[in-house]
């Protein structure tokens, strides 16, 4: 691995989730060594880092975020060895690995809270958040609507209610005690020594309670997390955590630490955050051809430390988030993209890119194209970058988790036996169509224009690292924007609809110059001067334009 303390600036991030991706012992369940055995498509796809879903023991209530033993890999997916082979072969491919830190809560099912449960005196107890009263900390949110009813549950042992933001079949750590925080460093610490290069932290507001908030956000939590960011600073410098806080960008900028009046002062809490606001705006956006709300956000969006970056993604293993939306607009996304009534699902919408966007190529490539050119550095959601589809009927989000389509083979390449979840199969989608083989064949394929957008992207480093200027809103059908360092300048320009478009943009500190076409959609482009710059865009297209 080459070494490079900001790797992540510049990274392209892939989501695997273990259990679809590939089954390499016939039991239907994919695994580590499946996963090691793809590596090279991966490291073809360009990937710099991948992101692996929890893959410890677990009773898979909430499909391995309830986590039952932090020390050991679920018997579904291998052995710790292979864990470490996986990540040995990822290195040597130039690809990091990141793995999920579940930190909020456990399952029900781990020993600490067996034992917390049994009795008031237990030395366990105090691991969670037990009260008398199911009226404390009224003000929290619940996030799993669809399912729980509050964020305590009683339990008949003691008759105590136990805490928890997530099912109840997840009880949540305390944090209050100063064992559980020094125990979850170690977890961490266990796992960077298995040579891992960071983490995604999961449900990271959560973590402290307290009477009269809505316990997120908290100072407290925030304190913690430093401290996390100090050990990993001090014994890993390389490794990045990677926060999963589904907050707006004001409650966001404070996990990546540092002053928010200075972002030359280095962050020091988070390396990088999802930002969860500018997703549901990318695909209102395209509904409704109008770049504003998009452009809104980001606006809002305060400056972040130079040593942070964003994250940004389109989808991923959990519902089509809403939460950071008005009442309004979550009304209007649920009317524009979940029409059927399987497809909401908590404050959210249960489907995968392809489908969302109506299987178009062309609205495919656009929020793509949009995603690698924001700030941030993008995520791919495993199966998106072939265009798989998903199946609403499945339980809870197991229908945007179906296994991945390798080839037109019965079992779809994933697994000779009968998978997990059942493979995608229908005249649309199904993995007889949708697979990575044919779409490596095709030059033309969603695959070999992801790749391309990979490499433009990685062979860019303005996207990575440069400020983002939106350019003034003449036509609010297209989105554009300006990123740029002081040597480097390229204009992304997205046509929002499915009709021409005409813009005109005021590019003359650049006159003189002739913009390449980075991604080599246009021949020749006329050169820029000092009168509006005029460009026509065919339905949905997308131009990434290098004017320095
Ligand atoms: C966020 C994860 O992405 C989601 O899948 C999980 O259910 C919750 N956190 C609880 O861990």
């Amino acid at each position: 691995m080459k070494t490079d303390s900001l790797w992540y600036k510049n990274a392209i991030f892939y989501e695997v989730h273990l259990r679809s991706f590939c089954d390499s012992n016939g039991d239907g369940k994919g695994d580590l060594p499946g996963l090691t055995s793809k590596l090279d498509y991966l490291q073809e796809l360009g990937v710099d880092c991948l992101w692996l879903l929890p893959m410890f023991p677990s009773p898979l209530k909430d499909d391995g975020y309830d986590i039952a033993d932090y020390h050991h890999i679920h018997p579904d997916y291998g052995t710790v060895e292979d864990f470490e082979r996986l990540v040995s072969e990822a290195h040597a491919r130039g690809m990091r690995v990141i793995a999920d830190l579940v930190l909020n809560h456990t399952s029900d099912l781990h020993p600490w809270f067996v034992e917390s449960r049994k009795s008031k005196d237990s030395p366990y107890r105090d691991y969670y958040v037990w009260s008398d009263s199911d009226r404390k900390y009224k003000e929290a949110r619940i996030i799993f609507l669809d399912t729980e009813s509050s964020n305590w549950t009683l339990d008949p042992a003691t008759n105590q209610y136990y805490w928890h933001r997530f099912y109840s079949s997840q009880p949540d750590l305390n944090y209050d005690n100063p064992v559980v925080a020094d125990t979850m460093i170690d977890v961490l610490r266990f796992w960077m020594d298995k040579g891992i290069d960071g983490f995604r932290a999961d449900a990271v507001p959560y973590l402290f309670e307290r009477e009269g908030t809505n316990c997120e956000n908290l100072p407290e939590t925030h304190d913690y997390l430093k401290r996390v960011r100090r050990v990993l600073n001090e014994e890993y410098p390389e490794a990045i955590l990677l926060g999963e806080a589904n907050q707006w960008p004001w409650d966001l900028r404070p996990y990546f630490g540092g002053d928010e009046a200075d972002p030359t002062v280095p962050g020091n809490e988070f390396h990088m955050a999802f930002h969860f606001p500018v997703m549901p705006r990318i695909f209102k956006a395209l509904a409704l051809g109008d770049a504003t709300d998009v452009i809104d956000i980001m606006h809002k969006t305060p400056a972040i430390p130079h040593n942070s970056q964003w994250c940004v993604f389109l989808r991923n293993h959990d519902e089509l988030t809403l939460e950071m939306v008005t009442p309004e607009d979550r009304e209007l996304m649920w009317k524009l993209y979940a029409p059927h009534p399987r497809m909401p699902l908590n404050l959210g919408i249960r489907r995968r890119l392809a489908p969302l966007l109506d299987n178009d190529r062309r609205k495919i490539e656009l929020a793509n194209s949009i995603l690698f050119t924001l700030p941030g550095a993008p995520i791919i959601y495993y199966g998106d970058e072939i265009g798989m589809g998903d199946n609403i009927f499945l339980f809870d989000r197991n229908g945007v988790r179906t296994p991945m389509q390798w080839t037109a083979e019965p079992g779809a390449g994933f697994s000779t036996a009968e998978p997990w979840a059942s493979l995608i199969d229908d005249a649309e989608y199904g993995y007889q169509k949708i697979n990575v083989a044919a779409q490596q064949n095709d030059p033309a394929s969603l695959f070999n224009t992801m790749k391309h957008f990979v490499s433009v992207r990685k062979a860019t480093p303005v996207l990575g690292w440069g400020a983002c200027d939106f350019m003034p809103l003449t036509n609010k059908a297209v989105l554009a924007y300006l990123r740029h360092t002081e040597r480097e300048a390229v204009l992304a320009v997205h046509n929002l609809t499915g009709r021409p478009q005409t813009v005109q943009f005021d590019l003359s500190e650049f006159a003189g110059r002739v913009p390449v076409d980075l991604l080599g959609r246009r021949d020749s482009l006329p050169e820029i001067s000092t009168v509006p710059y005029g460009i026509n865009l065919e339905p949905f297209d997308y131009l990434w334009l290098k004017v320095s």
